[in-house]
């Protein structure tokens, strides 16, 4: 089975929201979606998830899924908004509840944030499948980025979220409250162990030096033939090394701290105060 892939780049943020249809008929899931957020004026706005929608509209697609590869910690999810436009259901992994606690704490959520998942509709974990009309969409558990990030391996087409990049890019970082290098290239492995003619379709992409333009899918065996990072067998010792010491190097993605607070809500607002005001925290030093 060969689905019918629409992307979707944000400028902003460097991140590709795919349409995922099933060819023989109208049903769909969006993978990843984005809440535009301005984080100098606090201001939200939807013009990438009404992109979507607009594109959901005109050929008249059955949103069935609202899939999230992980908790985002560089854009706000859209998948609220979109559910509210379009129907369908939010599933994420099920170690959200893992981050949950973490980035509870972080940022001193009361006893009224549940740290049990319940915000989204659906929890996934390693094995489960579900269907998106005829097809048939495979989970696989694949964290090191974060603990709770999955692969949706829908027909012949792999969604793995932050878990590898285009091959001249690499992987992603590690180094997140809960993330581990090493875990992520026994994940990256997992990938790579599907048939060699599986699309990739990345979560980001930020081109690389001596590219020009932006991409976001490729294979199996473009991954194991030139990631720059896990590619040519590379070792697990080796990755983790390259991993770790690139990690220590980077700084925080600019929306980390409005991104955490609204996605481990499945991209809902905190609460609205007395007054029905909606605020976002900055835990200072906390990070
Ligand atoms: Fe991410």
């Amino acid at each position: 089975m060969r689905p019918d892939i629409t992307a979707f780049f944000d400028d902003a943020t460097h991140t590709i929201s795919y349409v995922v249809r099933d060819p023989e008929g109208s049903a769909c899931a969006i993978v990843d979606s984005v809440l535009d957020f301005d984080y100098s004026s606090g201001r939200t706005d939807t013009k990438s998830a009404d992109a979507v929608i607009a594109f959901v509209n005109e050929h008249g697609l059955d949103v069935q899924w609202l899939l999230e590869t992980h908790v985002h910690a560089d854009h706000l999810s859209a998948a609220p908004y979109l559910q509210e436009a379009l129907g369908g259901k939010i599933g994420i992994g099920d170690r959200i509840q893992v981050v949950q606690d973490t980035f509870g704490k972080v940022f001193n959520e009361g006893s009224e944030f549940q740290r049990d998942g319940s915000q989204f509709d659906r929890l996934f974990k390693e094995g489960d499948s579900f269907h998106i009309g005829q097809m048939r969409a495979d989970v696989l558990h694949t964290p090191g980025h974060t603990p709770a990030c999955l692969t949706y391996v829908i027909g012949d087409a792999a969604f793995v979220g932050d878990t590898l990049f285009m091959p001249d890019f690499g992987t992603a970082r590690c180094d997140f409250p809960g993330g581990s290098s090493s875990e992520l290239y026994d994940s990256v492995q997992k990938i790579l162990a599907l048939p060699d003619e599986t699309r990739i379709f990345v979560g980001h992409d930020y081109k690389a030096p001596g590219r020009e333009d932006f991409a976001w899918e490729t294979t199996v065996a473009a991954q194991k033939a030139g990631n720059v990072h896990v590619g040519g067998n590379a070792s697990k010792s080796t990755f983790v090394e390259m991993r770790d010491r690139r990690d220590a190097t980077l700084a925080m993605p600019k929306l980390i701290i409005p991104s955490l607070q609204v996605n481990m809500r499945a991209g809902q607002m905190p609460p609205a105060d007395d007054d029905g005001k909606v605020f976002l925290k900055v835990p200072v030093n906390g990070l």
